[in-house]
């Protein structure tokens, strides 16, 4: 017999070798069953036990029956951190570095791809617009599949966006504005459809809260985004409460995934344990289904081939491993993922802004009064103990907090570099700086509060109802 891998394993994708290790298994069932000749059975396990060493290589990972890969079993960060690794999950981030998380090192764990310079010019160059500063500065650092993204955009094949909100509370912080922020440019750069999950089931099954309030945070939530500036005509936000039991063909593609993720791959993606209810174990399914186009037909019309893009920060990209390795399996497009980094807690760039931290977080419903004291008060200094020794040795804009939110808030690149250099060199103090972060932050938060105002029952009503939104496909 001969080695049906040749000297080729290496070119194999993982999912290629597994089904051959399955159809392998299968041979050697049957040869045995079939009480076979010796030899014959003996080269099947040879063959067999070499697949598994070839699986082993590419993967990293032992094969095991009815286990299929995941793109996350090529890199190894899908449980709990190995010692000394930065924490990374939907749940927590953490790292015990003051400038924040490794972000290379994560995008080499993760498996994902830089968005490098050569990305952000052809974002520009596709777009025909000046790249978003999120872009410019770094802030959406990793993606996957973006080039292919908009190699079909160039051929006039449009996509659609997709992103979402865990409503776990009425008020949302600044952190979660940012992949808002910035899906709001995509939707207005490329002009797509965007669709917006609720997630009230997932806030109801990890949290202790109720069906109802989870449902209400959802309706609240809801304000803030549309007062981000989403075209209505171009948008269309869920609950899944909601939309769940009224569109049969989103619950179609939630049974098709869980029906491809064993609870193997969920616990090794997301930790979950033998005590975690059943509802979180299903639950990924769930924030994957909006991944695909037939789940929206109102939208797209039953067509299953519109690629979606994903903006989020990368705590949710263990969600979307998954999805992208299920895709091909349900015959869908794998969705493509602009990750951002994390908008630091005020205490310090070693974890991300939580809601469930109230002074770590500054929130859309903070007055301009708490805004000030908060900033003073809790914003982590980069600077020097003394005024003489800022002004002799000069601060470090590299864990200040305030300069972190400079670079996400302050749109001038000539004003924020000059900051960061009077800074570095002494010239501008602690305070001075603080000043000036205050400054930025009030006016946005309070012209935030204004719009929000301005959304009423009936406009959230009206965005959130399955409908045709102004595109033909
Ligand atoms: P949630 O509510 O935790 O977060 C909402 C969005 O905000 C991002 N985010 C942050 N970004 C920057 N800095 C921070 N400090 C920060 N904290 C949160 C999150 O990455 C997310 O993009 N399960 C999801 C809801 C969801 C979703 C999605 C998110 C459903 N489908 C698709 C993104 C894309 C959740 O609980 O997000």
């Amino acid at each position: 017999m001969t080695d049906c891998l040749g000297d080729g394993a290496g070119d194999m994708t993982p999912m290629d070798l597994y089904e051959k290790l399955t159809s392998q298994g299968d041979t050697v069932r049957t040869l045995k069953t079939e009480k076979a000749a010796k030899a014959d059975i003996d080269a099947a396990v040879q063959l067999l036990l070499k697949l598994k060493v070839d699986y082993k290589q590419v993967t990293g990972q032992d094969y095991k029956t009815g286990c299929p890969p995941s793109e996350c079993s090529v890199s190894q960060d899908n449980g709990p951190a190995a010692d000394g690794e930065d924490m990374v999950d939907p749940w927590n981030v953490s790292t015990t570095n003051a400038k924040g998380v490794d972000y290379d090192k994560l995008i080499v764990r993760f498996g994902s791809s830089k968005i490098d310079q050569e990305l952000v010019d052809r974002i520009e160059k596709v777009s025909g617009q000046k790249a978003h500063r999120f872009l410019r500065r770094g802030i959406f650092f990793s993606h996957r599949d973006m080039h292919q993204v908009l190699d079909a955009y160039e051929k006039n094949k449009s996509f659609y966006l997709y992103t979402g909100r865990g409503p776990s509370s009425e008020a949302l912080h600044m952190g979660h504005l940012i992949p808002f922020i910035f899906t709001k440019w995509l939707q207005d750069t490329f002009d797509i459809p965007l669709v917006i999950q609720l997630t009230d089931d997932e806030k109801y099954l990890w949290k202790d809260l109720s069906l109802e309030d989870c449902h209400r945070y959802a309706v609240e939530n809801a304000k803030d985004i549309i007062a981000c500036g989403f075209d209505i005509n171009k948008t269309f936000i869920f609950s899944d409460l909601d939309y769940m039991g009224a569109s049969p063909d989103f619950y179609r593609n939630v049974v098709k995934v869980q029906k491809h993720v064993t609870f193997n791959q969920v616990k090794g993606i997301f930790g979950f344990g033998d005590s975690d209810c059943i509802g979180k174990i299903a639950f990924p399914a769930i924030q994957a289904a909006p991944s695909f186009s037939s789940s929206f037909p109102q939208i797209f019309k039953g067509r299953k081939d519109v690629q979606c893009l994903i903006p989020c920060a990368i705590d949710q990209d263990p969600y979307f491993r998954m999805t992208r390795d299920v895709a091909p399996r349900i015959g869908y497009p794998k969705p493509a993922l602009l990750h951002s980094t994390f908008f630091p807690a005020l205490q310090g760039a070693q974890t991300k802004m939580s809601a469930s931290d109230a002074n770590s977080s500054i929130f859309l419903t903070d007055t301009p009064k708490q805004i000030k004291n908060k900033v003073n008060k809790h914003a982590f200094s980069g600077g020097k103990d003394t005024v003489e020794e800022h002004r002799k040795y000069g601060g470090n804009p590299n864990v200040d907090v305030s300069f972190m939110y400079l670079t996400f808030f302050l749109e001038d690149d000539e004003q924020l570099e000059k900051i960061r250099q009077d800074y570095a060199s002494g010239a501008l103090l602690t305070g001075e700086l603080k000043k000036r972060l205050i400054e930025t932050l009030q006016p946005m938060i309070t012209s935030h509060q204004e719009r929000r105002k301005q959304v009423t029952e009936e406009t959230v009503k009206q965005f959130m109802t399955p409908r045709p939104l102004n595109f033909s496909f």
